[in-house]
């Protein structure tokens, strides 16, 4: 049986974790190995950077900075267990991978796409997902929905409407650059509905 990576992307209150909970039940359901993971984080050592990365003060970083935090960590997730996981036959789903950093960073904090495509192959080479599924929300939808949830991992959800209305251009941009490679869903749908979308998809896209 082959093995795949999928990534979940799309701007804050998304549905994603909601979604990657029903994508794995499906594929266990079928036999399929898998892994799900989520970036920033993944490993104990990038989690650690999630910490200092979503908590805090919104100037916290200076952007260059922050996209190293992202990067460093991505490193430790993508050596320590992206890969061997892949080679190990499993199935790896991540919620966020480098789309992420080329949409907040890049565009939202306008250190532009192609330092950060530049610092990828650099960082990780050229390891990419085989599907990206971009939930695609208006932000003041999204963030309102985050407004339920206590956490405090609210950095970014408390920059401002710019910056989201941005990110949120800039993950249709990229979804247009590699069209073979997204699905772009309207995360407003019913969450039945957005499971049944992908589920379909992944059965028309991958051999089982
Ligand atoms: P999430 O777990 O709710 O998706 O939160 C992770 C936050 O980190 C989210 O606000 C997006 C942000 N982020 C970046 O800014 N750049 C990145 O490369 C990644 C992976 C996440």
């Amino acid at each position: 049986m082959k093995n795949y990576f999928i990534t979940f992307e799309g701007g804050e209150g998304s549905g994603k974790s909601t979604q990657i909970d029903l994508l794995n039940n499906f594929l266990t359901l079928r036999g399929v190995d898998v892994l799900c993971t989520r970036e920033p984080g993944g490993t104990p050592s990038a989690e650690v950077i999630r910490d200092l990365v979503i908590k805090g003060d919104t100037n916290r970083w200076l952007p260059m900075t922050e996209s190293l935090l992202m990067w460093a960590s991505r490193y430790e997730h993508v050596e320590a267990l992206i890969k061997p996981s892949l080679n190990a036959g499993k199935w790896v789903i991540c919620d966020r991978f480098y789309h992420s950093t080329y949409a907040y960073q890049g565009v939202g904090h306008d250190l532009g796409l192609e330092s950060m495509k530049s610092i990828k192959r650099l960082v990780i080479g050229d390891i990419r997902p085989d599907l990206v599924f971009l939930l695609d929300i208006d932000p003041i939808k999204g963030i309102k929905r985050t407004k339920n949830r206590s956490s405090n991992e609210d950095r970014f959800e408390n920059m401002d409407l710019t910056f989201h209305s941005d990110l949120r251009d800039a993950f249709l941009m990229l979804s247009k650059e590699e069209a073979d490679r997204f699905v772009v869903i309207d995360a407003e749908l019913d969450i039945r509905e957005i499971s049944k979308i992908i589920s379909e998809e992944v059965l028309n896209r991958f051999t089982f």
